[in-house]
């Protein structure tokens, strides 16, 4: 069975109350029940887990080693300016998509720029949760 973890970054605990004309009114409890239902649709064994630190974002990063087979990252604000997550997704060679529930494109400029997209498969963005749940289908078919 392939296994997937799913690493939250900084604030996404705060969703469900945070910016929800932009990130929505789900907590990120709701989303984290609605991707482990769909991981037992698709056959798969999913973790789910947040931090708001960077370096317990490498911790786990680094602790996925052996024990996962797919990594589903949204690094939050990270995303735009961590190189040190980057290089932890470089490191361990353990294939990973980057998701984002609003569409970063689409955003401010200093939204636009990720440097954690270069090292993983592709990136999901722009569809609430849904981005999350396309990950997973994208993480089945890897
Ligand atoms: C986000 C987008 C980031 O720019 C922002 O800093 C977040 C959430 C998203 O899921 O849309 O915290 O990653």
């Amino acid at each position: 069975m392939k296994r997937v973890l799913v690493i939250n970054g900084p604030n996404l605990n705060l969703l469900g109350s945070r910016e929800k004309d932009v990130y929505g009114t789900e907590t990120l409890t709701d989303i984290a029940r609605k991707v482990m239902i769909e991981a037992e649709r698709l056959g798969l064994e999913a973790d789910f887990v947040q931090s708001n630190h960077e370096g317990e974002i490498i911790d786990k990063i680094h602790e996925a080693r052996g024990k996962y087979d797919v990594l589903i990252i949204n690094p939050g604000a990270y995303t735009h300016y961590s190189i040190a997550i980057r290089d932890a997704i470089k490191a361990v060679e353990i294939p990973a998509i980057e998701i984002h529930l609003s569409n970063i494109h689409s955003r401010e400029e200093f939204r636009r720029i990720s440097v954690i997209a270069p090292v993983c498969v592709g990136q999901i963005c722009g569809f609430g949760s849904t981005s999350y749940i396309l990950a997973m289908h994208a993480a089945s078919l890897l």
